[in-house]
Order: C-alpha cells, then structure tokens, then sequence
C-alpha cells in the first residue's frame, strides 16, 4: 500500500492486523507518537487522518491507502524549523510534566482549532476531553490551546 506521512510519500507492506499506532512506532520509528491504552480511550497516540483527529491505536493501517498522515514529527520537521506555534505555546503555558500525553494533545489540539471548537474554554474542555493527562495539566493545555486559537 502507499501512503503519505508528514508529506512524504511512503510505500510499505503490513499485516492487516497492523494498527496505525503500531506502524509508525514499530516499522517507521516514529515514536513521537505515545501508546497509552492502547484501547481508545486516552487520546495519547492521536495523530491527524486528512485532517482529521483520529486515535492511530485503533485505526488499522492497511485501510489507508492514499491518505495523509500528520504526526507530532511533521509538525516541525526540519533540525531548524521553528516549532509549530502550539508546540510553542504548550512550552510557554507549562502544559505538559512527565509529556507522555503531549504529542496527543497537541495534534488533537490542532485538530480543534481547526475544527473551529475553540469558542470558549467550556467548548474546548468539551472537544479536548478525549485526551487524558495523568498529570493534570488540563488548566495550562487549555490555556495553550486557546491562545494559539486566539492567533489562528
Ligand atoms: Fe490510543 Fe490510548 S493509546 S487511545
Ligand atoms: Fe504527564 Fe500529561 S503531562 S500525562
């Protein structure tokens, strides 16, 4: 099958059991990409699907054909790209402490901004709620989220 990752067009072969998580971490190496539950249920592996905030853990890779594919790594791809403005602003609110949940929150975070769900703080706790952070950040990832909706 062929696919298109962080804008780099990808030929590869999978089991058809393969989930979407497991072919970025374990075949291409990109770890930026967290297994949490490995189940649907903690946001920590979201990556983008045309757009589209999806949980990688349970999106079977070989139904992809043709898509494309953003992770956390073609956010800022190059060794001196800037970092993506949500990047930034999660550094400058302190949103994240061990950051197992960061790169989930911040491609979900992207992806609600993009959907246009960052209205009130209220709205945005709404459509983050899928990404769970252990560590509690939420007060600060939503302050982040937020103010770069604010610049968007
Ligand atoms: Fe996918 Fe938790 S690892 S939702
Ligand atoms: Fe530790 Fe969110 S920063 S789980």
């Amino acid at each position: 099958m062929s696919l298109t990752i962080n804008g780099t067009r990808r030929r590869i072969s999978v089991d058809n059991r393969t989930s979407l998580l497991d072919l970025l971490r374990e075949h291409l190496g990109l770890t930026g990409t967290k297994k949490g539950c490995d189940a649907g249920a903690c946001g920590a592996c979201t990556v983008l699907i045309d757009g589209a905030r999806v949980n990688s853990c349970l999106t079977l890779a070989a139904r992809l054909e043709g898509a494309k594919v953003t992770t956390i790594e073609g956010l800022a791809p190059g060794d001196n790209d800037p970092l993506h403005p949500l990047q930034q602003a999660f550094i400058d609110n302190d949103a994240f402490q061990c950051g197992y949940c960061t790169s989930g929150q911040i491609m979900s975070g992207l992806g609600c901004i993009q959907e246009g769900h960052t209205g009130s703080p209220d709205e945005i706790r709404e459509w983050m709620s899928g990404n769970i952070c252990r560590c509690g950040c939420y007060t600060k990832i939503l302050d982040a989220v937020a103010q770069t909706a604010r610049k968007h």
